[in-house]
């Protein structure tokens, strides 16, 4: 009994001892281990490398519970040992401590969406267990360990969304079990490996969003079970490998933005019965799309824009859950009747959602079957083609479209009066073409409309007051047409309007109306060309916001009003051609922005003020006023007499001048009149006349970019010249709203 009772204490010490060297020895914290501590160890040193953790989660990484328990942390049932590791969306920041190679029985490791910095621990290699290794969204840079080499169980590698560099190693192809690979959103280099073909299980791989070149490796069609290729957004070169259509489990297909050429032949079978997403925008592709894409009853998103396709549109009918069709900015049509039947062929389809097709070669009438297009439509993009006829009255039925570009075509007949149906249309464009008829007043129904670009048609009649009730427009541009009657003081009410407002270029009559005083956030005003008069209102100044004035070509008189000075951030001011008279208002010199300022032909008169705009000869013109005086020489005016002189000597020198230049002049009038007529009478076409070339300088100013110095050309003694591409301020307003419009992706 003695001896088992000692055996027993000894037997207890012993394990009491044991027990607490456990404890003490290995841990410096004191706490009570069961189990390895290792991995303790290593998730200490993970915490300590965590620089910001605004959620505080790291707090309940303390000694109170087992480390098994701490947030984040599984652990194995047998043995104690960290095998996952999942930290998401936490926002934590810091770098991956090297100690993370300890954690040895570590299955799956997710950190995606913090803020993690630095590179990627060449340690990792020690977790030979790993399966899962997810680091998408943190801001990880340096290359891909070669070091990962070793984790031979990987499956899933997702890193999507760092600052990763260097090329993608060709190592990644001994990863034999990898399903997933993904490293969009990187900044990796270099071309994809062959290799990657070996990888028979794979079934995503994403690398879109990088910079890598060379181009797509024939081996990668030996990827059978590939359900997800992107690879969008680089510099890859070269064909698609033909096989590649051959993946037959194929869904998301996206090798968009990048250098691909060659063709996609009719005859190319596209053999991928589940194909969701197919998008090779943005690349040099031509040839014909291949008729094998009506088949791809699965298609959700189709995208051709942007390449050099050409020929005929397939039928679509199959296609019933496409809800994007893209074919923008390509080669496509004939020009003629039939080219858009292939819209008639979505009519069953109940989804679609996005419709372009503009920048094409597309003819023949606006299909009227458009008005059965399925009312999910948001936007419809038909601008820049050749496109004739009315624009269908059934577009009605579109009730939730949101845009609608139909610009540059050849359409003519009214805008339908039922375009008020549309009450979600946000974005309007239908400028150059040939509309005829009124701007219908059911416009002013579509209170979302925020731009509306009509210019270059042939409308007529009033401005409709109704469109004082749209009272989110942000732009409205209806120059170079018939619109006549006045402007509407109930549009200059809409206090929203930011960007442009452009009148230019009609019959429009009376004065300003002192509503001006609303568009207090409004950037450019273009009133030229027009038959407008009477004074400009006072409260004009208090359009503050106003970067470009044009008022240009009516008949507005008065003075330029002092209110006018509180017109700041002025760059662009043209008053010319009209009858404004009075000094020219010393003000204009502390516009620091002005880099524009026509005066011209009007009967102003006086001193040219010093200084601002006026010391700079290309900046600044005053020709045709002919009470001027003084300035710099560039602008040709006379000098002011400010001390008449007392020398009689000097007298009659001026006098002698005068009498010789009277002379001179009177004689080469009538040399000149005599030379016109005789011109005229030879043919009366050869008359240079002003409006030969009818130009505001509104546009000019736009197509040189506000004369800026890039489309500068030459400058010599007779001013300046520039280049330009003229452009209608609804091009200009477009070509904002479609850029801000879709443009999906995958990732
Ligand atoms: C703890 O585990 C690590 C590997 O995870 C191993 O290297 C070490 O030898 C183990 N220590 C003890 C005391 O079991
Ligand atoms: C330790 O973690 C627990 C939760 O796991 C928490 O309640 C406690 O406040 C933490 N202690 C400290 C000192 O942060
Ligand atoms: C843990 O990792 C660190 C850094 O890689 C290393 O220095 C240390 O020896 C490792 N400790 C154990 C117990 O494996
Ligand atoms: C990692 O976590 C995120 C967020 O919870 C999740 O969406 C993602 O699927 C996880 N990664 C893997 C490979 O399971
Ligand atoms: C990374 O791999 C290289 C080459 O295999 C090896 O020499 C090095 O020790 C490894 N680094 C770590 C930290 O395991
Ligand atoms: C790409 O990554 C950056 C951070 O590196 C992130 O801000 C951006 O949203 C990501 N873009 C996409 C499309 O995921
Ligand atoms: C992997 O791919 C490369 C290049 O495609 C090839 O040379 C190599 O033999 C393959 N290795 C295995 C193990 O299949
Ligand atoms: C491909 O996918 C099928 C079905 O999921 C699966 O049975 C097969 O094992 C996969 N092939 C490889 C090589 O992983
Ligand atoms: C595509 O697959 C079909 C049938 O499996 C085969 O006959 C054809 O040769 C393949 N084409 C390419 C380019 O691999
Ligand atoms: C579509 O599929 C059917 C049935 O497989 C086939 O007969 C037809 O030729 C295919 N059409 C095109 C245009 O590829
Ligand atoms: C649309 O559906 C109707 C009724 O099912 C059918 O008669 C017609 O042919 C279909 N049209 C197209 C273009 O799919
Ligand atoms: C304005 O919109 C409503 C609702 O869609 C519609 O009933 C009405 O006919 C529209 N009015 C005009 C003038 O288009």
């Amino acid at each position: 009994m003695e001896l088992s009772k000692k055996h027993f204490e000894a037997c207890c010490s012993f394990f009491l001892v044991f027990f607490l060297q456990q404890v003490f020895s290995k841990t410096p914290t004191g706490l009570v281990v069961r189990g390895n501590d290792t991995g303790q160890q290593a998730l200490l040193q993970f915490k300590a490398k965590i620089t910001d953790d605004q959620l505080r989660v790291m707090e309940s990484w303390n000694s109170s519970i087992h480390f098994c328990q701490w947030h984040g942390v599984t652990c194995g049932h047998k043995h104690q040992r960290v095998n996952k590791l999942k930290l998401q969306f936490l926002k934590l920041s810091g770098s991956l401590s090297p100690f993370i190679g300890n954690l040895s029985f570590l299955k799956e490791l997710n950190l995606s969406g913090n803020s993690f910095y630095n590179q990627i621990p060449q340690e990792v290699g020690h977790l030979r267990r790993l399966e899962i290794l997810d680091l998408t969204s943190n801001s990880i840079s340096g290359e891909i360990p070669p070091n990962l080499s070793s984790c031979s169980k990987l499956t899933i590698v997702r890193m999507g969304s760092n600052q990763l560099t260097g090329e993608i190693p060709s190592f990644l192809g001994f990863l034999s079990n990898l399903k997933v690979l993904s490293f969009y959103n990187n900044s990796l280099r270099g071309s994809i490996p062959p290799s990657l073909g070996n990888l028979s299980s794979l079934e995503k791989l994403a690398l879109s969003y990088n910079a890598l070149d060379g181009i797509i490796p024939e081996t990668l069609a030996q990827l059978t079970n590939l359900s997800s290729f992107l690879a969008a957004a680089n510099a890859i070169s070269g064909t698609v490998p033909v096989a590649m259509f051959n993946l037959s489990n194929i869904r998301f297909f996206d090798i968009g933005v990048n250098k691909i050429q060659g063709t996609l032949y009719t005859d190319l079978a596209i053999t991928m019965p589940y194909v969701e997403f197919f998008s090779v925008r943005g690349n040099k592709l031509s040839g014909q799309i291949p008729v094998s894409i009506s088949n791809a009853s699965n298609l959700n998103v189709l995208q051709f824009n942007d390449n050099r396709l050409s020929g005929k549109v397939p039928s679509l009918e199959k296609l019933d859950k496409l809800s994007t069709l893209q074919l923008s900015v390509n080669r496509l049509g004939h020009g003629r009747e039939g080219d858009l039947n292939f819209l008639c062929t979505l009519v069953n389809n109940t989804k679609l959602e996005f419709l372009y097709i503009s920048d094409n070669n597309f003819g023949g009438v606006f299909p009227t079957c458009i008005s059965n297009l399925s009312n999910t439509l948001l936007r419809l993009g038909i601008h820049q083609n050749k496109i004739t006829g009315r624009i269908p009255d059934g577009i009605r039925n579109l009730i939730n479209l949101e845009e609608l570009f139909a610009s540059e075509n050849q359409l003519s007949g009214p805008i339908p009066f039922d375009i008020g149906r549309l009450q979600k249309l946000q974005n309007f464009f239908a400028h150059s073409n040939f509309l005829s008829g009124t701007i219908p007043h059911s416009i002013g129904n579509l209170t979302l409309l925020k731009k509306l670009g009509l210019d270059f048609n042939n409308l007529h009649g009033n401005i409709p007051l109704s469109l004082g009730n749209c009272q989110s427009l942000l732009g409205l541009s209806v120059s170079y047409n018939n619109l006549s009657g006045p402007i509407p003081p109930q549009l200059l009410g809409v206090s929203s309007m930011s960007i442009i407002l452009d009148l230019s270029s009609n019959y429009l009559t009376g004065e300003i109306p002192v509503a001006v005083e609303n568009l207090k956030n409004l950037g450019e005003l273009y009133l030229s060309q027009n038959r407008l008069s009477g004074l400009l209102p006072e409260n004009l100044g208090s359009c503050v916001s106003l970067e470009k004035l044009f008022l240009d070509g009516n008949f507005f008189e008065g003075p330029i009003r002092s209110s006018l000075s509180s017109l700041r951030g002025l760059e662009a001011l043209d008053v010319s051609n009209n009858n404004l008279s009075g000094e020219i208002p010393e003000f204009l010199v502390r516009f620091g922005a002005l880099r524009y300022l026509n005066l011209s032909f009007n009967n102003f008169e006086g001193v040219i003020p010093s200084g601002g705009v006026f010391k700079n000869g290309s900046a600044t013109f005053v020709e045709g006023n002919s009470k001027l005086c003084g300035g710099i020489p560039e602008l040709h005016l006379l000098r002011c007499n400010s001390k008449t002189s007392s020398s009689n000597s000097l007298r009659l020198k001026v006098a002698i001048i005068v009498v010789t230049l009277g002379v001179t002049l009177a004689f080469t009038c009538l040399l000149i009149s005599w030379w016109f007529r005789k011109k005229k009478e030879q043919s009366a076409t050869t008359c240079v006349d002003s409006s030969l070339l009818q130009l505001s300088y509104q546009s000019i100013v736009r197509a040189t970019d506000g004369f800026s110095t890039q489309n500068l050309v030459g400058s010599g003694s007779f001013g300046s010249v520039y280049k330009g591409v003229l452009e209608a301020s609804g091009a200009v307003l477009e070509q904002e709203a479609a850029t801000a419009s879709f443009s999906r992706m995958l990732v």
